[in-house]
């Protein structure tokens, strides 16, 4: 229930404690686990919520399809000695007569998500900014791996003051490079071989980005040829934007984000490289 994460939240804050708050939507893995850690070396307590989200899926996405296994959540959740999970059900959060939405404004929910999954953005705004009321955290973590989502939630927590600093963690990979996703469990073997064409790619671009060339259009050309390499990856879109506005990028730099979002059997994946950042593309997951 929303009144208890406030009242359990309140009393953390009462006794004079930090708050850190991951949103996630469960199937946890690695890269949510990075998040809860990053939150406990940063804030004396740590509440983690649970809660996929029908507002934010389009008609046709997975919703009813997306993993879901609270068991297994709530014990992750407990090796890690997270403080408070919450994990509301869906009338909880969306009581009958619930009409309030969150609407971002402008380019930045307009392109990329926001164009090719209509919605989506208002669904994540509006039960973020719900999440953010209810525990009023010092601190909320999220993965770059969504740049859009981290640049969408930033945006909104600083236009409605919600007092909260958003934290934004490195992405996460399996050692072979793909960005760890809840959605992973579905690739079969095939398809993950030819999903690591977006690591490959965001590393083509990374290298040619250190060998000098700052054209954004070259970029998206190079990223575009290694992705054919998968004949059967089916690419929404690649894109280097400003990481602020989300506007397109006139030149390729560490301000910028190269984004790639493509289709593998039906399974949604999008992966993220903030060019000259350091980030490395195929590592092991963290602990
Ligand atoms: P979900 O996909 O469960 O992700 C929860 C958080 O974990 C997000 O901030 C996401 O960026 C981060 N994350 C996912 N994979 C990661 C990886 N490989 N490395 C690092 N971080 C990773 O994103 C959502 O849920 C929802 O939109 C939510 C913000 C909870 C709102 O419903």
């Amino acid at each position: 229930m929303p009144g208890e994460l406030r009242r359990e939240c309140d009393r953390v804050r009462t006794a004079g404690m930090s708050l850190g708050l991951v949103p996630t939507m469960g199937a946890l893995h690695a890269g949510h686990r990075s998040l809860i850690r990053r939150s406990q070396a940063e804030c004396e307590r740590t509440v983690v919520s649970i809660f996929v989200n029908p507002a934010q899926f389009g008609p046709g996405e997975d919703y009813d399809r997306y993993p879901r296994d609270l068991e297994a959540d709530l014990a992750f959740c407990a090796d890690l000695g997270v403080d408070l999970v919450f994990a509301p059900s869906v009338a909880a959060m969306y009581p009958e007569g619930f009409s309030t939405r969150v609407n971002l404004r402008g380019v930045l929910v307009e392109t990329l998500e926001g164009a090719h999954r209509p919605g989506h953005f208002e669904g994540v705004a509006t039960v973020v900014t719900k999440l953010l009321a209810g525990a009023r955290p010092d601190r909320a973590y999220f993965g770059h791996k969504d740049a859009q989502q981290c640049a969408v939630v930033r945006r909104l927590a600083a236009d409605l003051d919600l007092g909260a600093d958003i934290v934004v963690c490195p992405t996460v990979r399996d050692p072979d490079g793909l960005a760890l996703s809840s959605r992973n469990v579905r690739l079969s073997p095939a398809d993950r071989h030819e999903a690591l064409a977006i690591p490959a790619a965001l590393g083509v671009a990374d290298a040619a980005h250190r060998g000098g060339q700052t054209d954004p259009e070259t970029i998206r050309e190079l990223i575009l040829l290694r992705l054919a390499e998968s004949p059967h990856l089916e690419v929404d879109y690649v894109a280097v934007v400003d990481a602020e506005t989300f506007e397109p990028a006139a030149e390729v730099s560490v301000r910028c984000e190269i984004l790639i979002a493509a289709r593998i059997a039906g399974t949604r994946l999008i992966d993220v490289l903030t060019p000259g950042a350091d980030e490395r593309l195929a590592v092991g997951a963290g602990g």
